[in-house]
């Protein structure tokens, strides 16, 4: 005998299923920031692990500093320090704890997971995509790490922290060329397939996911920094095999990182191709101890030329002279 069912009367487990999903449902629910910008990585507890293991790592391999630029001898009373894409505030938090006569002013799209900073750190929400509300020359160092790798046209936000800085002031800028390599040249198809659709999809915002070592030429290119410095550190994913143990422990921390950073990244970029099957076969094969799998992460640092004192041409002089002459009324004399 058939009965009818109207739908109030449906378990509650097949009413769900009536509603459009929007996209595929990672492992664990990931969230992401509501801003209009092509970043792709969530807002989540995971996230906030993640970002706190790697800034843990990065200062043990630099010997519990922060960044590889002398920051203290070159600058050792800062006054106004800025952070762009400041994450949980690690970095923030650390500097400002260094530096307590220094304001910090940290930005990020969202803030939700930095809790109790010091004093002198300043959170500012902003969509650095909307604008850039900073003076120039007011900042005595500029600090970006992981942030141009994900920003449409990153020389441009480069040229503007530039610009917020004074002579003589320290742009620091730590980012990875987001792929991954083997030194024989031996990348098994699943990575190089995750990219693809990785970068292909970054790429139509105007995104460059491989910006660690461009930024060097960028720096040249402003023609406005006495010193520019690089550090690139091959980090061994798929490790331990180099002879630093200091450099093996970064490795494993991007592995985790690395695990962390994409799960669940296909839900936040429907269009792109990606899927849950394409980011599993990638991270097994970055994880394979056989293949020496590494991601690339550059330290760059740059110091402002200080402004020559203006020097002035033969006519120019001349004229001083002249109007120095009529102020003090010598002229006069001459009749
Ligand atoms: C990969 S995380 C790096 C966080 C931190 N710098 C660190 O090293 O731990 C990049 C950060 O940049 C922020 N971000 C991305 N796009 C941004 C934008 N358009 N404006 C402001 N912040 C942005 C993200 O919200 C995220 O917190």
């Amino acid at each position: 005998m058939s009965q009818t069912i109207t739908m109030t009367e449906l378990p509650r487990r097949q009413t769900v299923t009536e509603k459009p999903i929007a996209r595929p449902v990672a492992r664990k629910q990931r969230t992401w920031h509501e801003a209009d910008a092509p970043y792709t990585f969530a807002n989540d507890d995971l996230e906030w692990e993640r970002l706190n293991g790697v800034h843990r790592a990065i200062k043990e391999y630099l010997g519990n500093r922060v960044t590889l630029a002398p920051i203290e001898d070159l600058l050792p009373a800062p006054k106004k320090i800025l952070e762009l894409g400041a994450g949980t505030g690690v970095w923030a938090t650390d500097v400002a704890n260094m530096f307590p006569d220094a304001t910090v002013t940290a930005v990020d799209i969202s803030f939700n997971n930095i809790r109790n900073p010091p004093r002198n750190v300043v959170l500012k929400q902003l969509n650095l995509l909307e604008g850039f509300p900073f003076e120039p020359e007011s900042f005595d160092i500029v600090h970006m790490r992981f942030l141009l790798v994900h920003m449409p046209n990153f020389p441009d936000l480069i040229k503007k922290c530039s610009a917020a800085l004074r002579p003589g002031g320290l742009l620091l800028l730590e980012d990875i060329d987001q792929n991954l390599y083997s030194v024989d040249g031996d990348v098994p198809d699943s990575i190089k397939t995750f990219y693809k659709h990785y970068h292909g999809h970054m790429a139509k915002s105007g995104v460059d996911g491989e910006t660690g070592a461009k930024i060097e030429g960028v720096l040249h290119g402003l023609n406005q920094f006495s010193e520019i410095h690089v550090h690139n550190m091959p980090a061994p994913i798929s490790g331990p095999y180099t002879d630093d143990p200091k450099l093996n422990k970064m490795g494993v921390e991007m592995r985790k990182s690395l695990g962390k950073a994409y799960d669940g990244i296909w839900g936040k970029m429907p269009s792109s191709g990606l899927t849950q099957e394409i980011h599993d076969n990638m991270i097994r094969d970055a994880h394979d101890h056989d293949r020496k799998i590494y991601m690339d992460f550059y330290w760059t640092w740059a110091r402002k030329a200080e402004k020559e004192p203006e020097t002035q041409t033969l006519y120019q002089q001349a004229w001083s002279w002249w109007e120095y002459l009529v102020e003090t009324g010598w002229w006069i004399l001459g009749y």
